[in-house]
């Protein structure tokens, strides 16, 4: 029983140095000073939320938290541009935006940001880029780091909507379902509004919920 407790606390000690590690990389810092900086406080601390809530799950589900900890910080790295500086920024850097992301600003700061990792950050890694991308929408292929941001995104605990507080207990016990419950409560949220839906929400709905048939 003591040689248990003993290891566990071993392990609690070594995440918490590996953690440690991780926020102190020249390179989270100097995002983090471009955040600080360029984002409002509100959207600075859910960052930082968001990055907690992440780091989390991918200790728990065995991700990598350099990665993750790279796609948490720079999510919403193009937040503080303006809806007129989004747009002419995705034509200057021949980002190709489809229909919907046309008629919603909303969803441009997703491929604006990993645009940024790029050119401001030197990020090179795809699955950063590509969880950066999809944050908002989601996807038909996501992988590990793309569900973990997605949901992280919804369901950090700054969040005040109850399914944030839902969809975070249920993410500790299985990622796939929680996925599934954010892109359910999107559409169901922008069936209400009577407003578009992005083709890649409906994917990931359709996509984990095929996952989670499979599992059973
Ligand atoms: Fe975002
Ligand atoms: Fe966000």
């Amino acid at each position: 029983m003591r040689e248990k407790w003993t290891k566990l606390q071993m392990k609690r000690n070594n995440d918490d140095i590996g953690k440690a590690a991780l926020l102190a990389e020249p390179k989270a810092v100097e995002i983090e000073t471009y955040l600080k900086a360029k984002l409002t406080p509100n959207r600075y601390t859910h960052v930082l939320s968001v990055r907690e809530l992440a780091l989390d799950l991918a200790q728990k589900y065995g991700a990598d938290l350099r990665k993750v900890n790279l796609a948490a910080l720079l999510h919403d790295c193009a937040k503080w541009m303006r809806t007129s500086e989004l747009y002419e920024t995705a034509v200057n850097h021949g980002i190709q935006l489809d229909e919907i992301e046309h008629h919603n600003p909303s969803l441009v700061h997703a491929p604006v940001g990993a645009m940024l990792a790029v050119s401001h950050f030197d990020i090179d890694t795809p699955e950063i880029l590509d969880a950066i991308r999809i944050h908002t929408t989601g996807s038909g292929k996501m992988t590990i780091i793309d569900k973990i941001l997605y949901i992280a995104d919804f369901a950090e605990p700054k969040r005040n909507y109850v399914e944030a507080h839902s969809v975070r207990a249920l993410a500790y016990q299985d990622l796939n379902r929680a996925v599934f419950e954010v892109s359910r409560y999107k559409i169901e949220h922008l069936l209400a509004k009577g407003v578009l839906i992005h083709p890649h929400t409906i994917d990931a709905y359709n996509s984990v919920l095929q996952e989670i048939g499979e599992s059973k």
